[in-house]
C-alpha cells in the first residue's frame, strides 16, 4: 500500500494517493491539489491533456477535506516540501465535502476548540501529536535500555495522594467511595520491593479548580521510583532522561519542529548538568525580584516562570517546606521544617515539568505525617506495611508529558499538547 512518506521508494512508478484535500489552487490548464494522507503532505499537478478531464470536470465540486483517490506518477522535485510531487493522472473521491468548517482565516481558540476533533488535521495540531509521539517513545525507549520494569497502576484507588481538594470521587458498589487516581506512586512503591527500578505510565486526574495554561484535569504521567537512591541519585536520573527525550526530540522531529517555527537555540543546550537551587534560595530570588512572596508560601505559576528565566537550562528546585508538600516526602536531616524533594522547572519559563522526592522511610516518621495531613491512618495500612518489612532508602519522581510536550513544542497553552483536553470548562469533544 503506497504512502506519501514513502514516497521516495516510488520515484517514476504509478501510485494511487489515498486522502484528504487539503488544499487546492487552479492556473486554468493546471490544478495542483495538496493531498494529506496520514503519513504526510504531497502537492499533486494535474495538466490539461495529459491528466483524465474528470480532474477538470470534478475541481469546483473538490471542497476541502474531501477523500479522495489520485492516481499519478512519482516524480523528484527539489522544489516540493517533501521534495517528490505526483504528476496526476485521475482523481476519484471517496466522499465529497462542502463545508468544511475550519477553513484557512485564522479561526478564534474558542471556535477550534470546540471543533477539536477537525482542528486535530491541522498541519500545526499535527506537528504537536507527532512529537508527542516520539516523547512517549523516547520515554519508553530509556526505561527499557536502563533496566527499569513497567508497572501499571490502578486508576480507581481508595485514598488520596497529592492531597484531598484535587480528587475526582465517584460511588464504587458496597464499598462507598473510590477516587481516580492523582498518581500511582505509592503502587510504585510497592513495587521496588520486587523489582527495584519500576516506571508507569498512564492517565492521571486531577479536579483542579484551575485556568491556567498549565492544568488539565485529565493529564497522562510518567512516574519512576528507585530502590536505594537518595535525593541526589533521583535528579541524576531526572535529567539525565530530560535530555534523553530532548536530543530524540531534535534528532527524530526537524520537520515537526519547523512547523511550529520552534527556535531550538535553548533545546539544544538541554545537557547535563542541571543548575539546584534551594528554595530559601528561590523565595529570596523571588523576593529580589519583587514578588510578594515570603518562606513558607508555594511557589506558583508566575514565579516558576520568573526563576526558569534566570537559567538557559531546566533548573531543580530542592528542599520546600514539609508544610506545603504531601506526607510522603522524607524529612530532611538536618532540618526537620524541610524536606527532601525537587521540582524541575522547564528552561524559557516554562514551569514545573518534573514533581519528585525521596521518601519517608521511617515507620513512626511516616503515621506522623499522615497525621499531620489529616489523613486516616487505616487506608494507608498497606503503605505503612512497606515501612515494617524491610524498608529501605528510595526516591521517585512523575513527569507531566503534556507540560513536556507544552515546552519542546513552544506552545503557549497545554490544551494543545494532548489530543482531546480535559480541563475545568471543556469536556466536550
Ligand atoms: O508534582 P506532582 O503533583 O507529583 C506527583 O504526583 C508525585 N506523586 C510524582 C511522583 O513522585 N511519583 O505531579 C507531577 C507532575 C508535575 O510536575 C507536572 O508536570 C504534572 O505532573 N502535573 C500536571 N500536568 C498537567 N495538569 C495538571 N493539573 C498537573 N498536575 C501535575
Ligand atoms: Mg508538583
Amino acid at each position: 500500500m503506497f504512502w506519501i512518506a514513502k514516497a521516495n521508494e516510488y520515484v517514476g512508478m504509478e501510485v494511487e494517493v489515498r486522502g484528504w484535500l487539503y488544499n487546492k489552487r487552479s492556473k486554468g490548464k493546471i490544478i495542483f491539489l495538496i493531498i494529506r494522507d496520514g503519513s504526510g503532505f504531497m502537492q499533486g499537478v494535474a495538466v490539461k491533456g495529459e491528466a483524465s478531464d474528470n480532474v477538470f470536470v470534478l475541481y469546483d465540486k473538490l471542497g476541502l477535506e474531501s477523500s479522495l483517490k489520485v492516481k499519478g506518477i512519482i516524480q523528484k522535485d527539489s522544489r516540493a516540501p517533501s521534495g517528490y510531487e505526483l504528476a496526476i493522472s485521475d482523481v476519484t473521491p471517496i466522499h465529497l465535502t462542502s463545508d468544511y468548517p475550519i477553513q484557512k482565516k485564522e479561526h478564534g481558540v474558542a471556535f477550534l476548540m470546540e471543533h477539536r476533533h477537525l482542528w486535530l488535521r491541522s498541519k500545526k495540531q499535527r506537528a504537536i501529536l507527532r512529537i508527542r509521539d516520539e516523547i512517549e517513545r523516547a520515554i519508553i525507549d530509556y526505561f527499557h535500555d536502563n533496566g527499569f520494569i513497567r508497572i501499571d497502576t490502578p486508576i480507581l484507588t481508595p485514598t488520596a495522594a497529592e492531597g484531598t481538594t484535587t480528587l475526582f470521587c465517584t460511588d464504587y458498589f458496597d464499598l462507598g467511595k473510590a477516587y481516580l487516581a492523582q498518581t500511582g506512586q505509592l503502587y510504585l512503591e510497592a513495587a521496588i520491593f520486587s523489582h527495584g527500578l519500576v516506571y508507569n505510565f498512564g492517565p492521571t486526574f486531577r479536579a483542579e479548580k484551575s485556568k491556567t495554561r498549565r492544568h488539565l484535569t485529565e493529564f497522562w504521567m510518567i512516574e519512576a521510583e528507585e530502590a536505594f537512591y537518595d535525593l541526589d541519585d533521583n535528579l541524576v536520573l531526572e535529567e539525565d532522561i530530560v535530555c534523553y527525550i530532548v536530543k530524540r526530540v531534535l534528532e527524530n522531529c526537524g520537520w515537526e519542529l519547523q512547523e511550529l517555527e520552534r527556535d531550538t537555540t535553548h533545546l539544544m543546550e538541554v545537557k547535563p548538568p542541571f543548575e539546584r537551587i534551594t528554595y530559601d534560595y528561590a523565595v529570596k530570588l523571588l523576593a529580589n525580584k519583587g514578588f510578594a512572596i515570603k518562606w513558607g508560601d508555594d511557589i506558583g505559576g508566575d514565579e516558576e516562570t520568573a526563576i526558569s528565566n534566570q537559567f538557559d537550562k531546566p533548573v531543580f528546585v530542592t528542599d520546600y517546606p514539609k508544610a506545603i508538600r504531601p506526607f510522603y516526602m522524607k524529612e530532611h536531616p538536618d532540618r526537620p521544617e524541610l524536606v527532601r524533594c525537587a521540582d524541575l522547572l522547564a528552561s524559557e519559563g516554562y514551569g514545573e515539568i518534573i514533581g519528585g522526592s525521596q521518601r519517608e522511610d521511617d515507620y513512626d516518621k511516616l503515621i506522623a505525617q499522615i497525621k499531620r495531613c489529616k489523613l486516616p491512618i487505616v487506608p494507608y495500612k498497606w503503605y505503612l506495611d512497606l515501612r515494617k518489612y524491610g524498608s529501605i532508602p528510595h526516591s521517585g519522581w512523575g513527569m507531566g508529558l503534556e507540560r513536556v510536550v507544552t515546552w519542546i513544542c513552544g506552545i503557549h497553552h497545554i490544551r494543545e499538547a494532548i489530543p482531546l483536553p480535559r480541563m475545568m470548562y471543556r469536556l466536550y469533544p
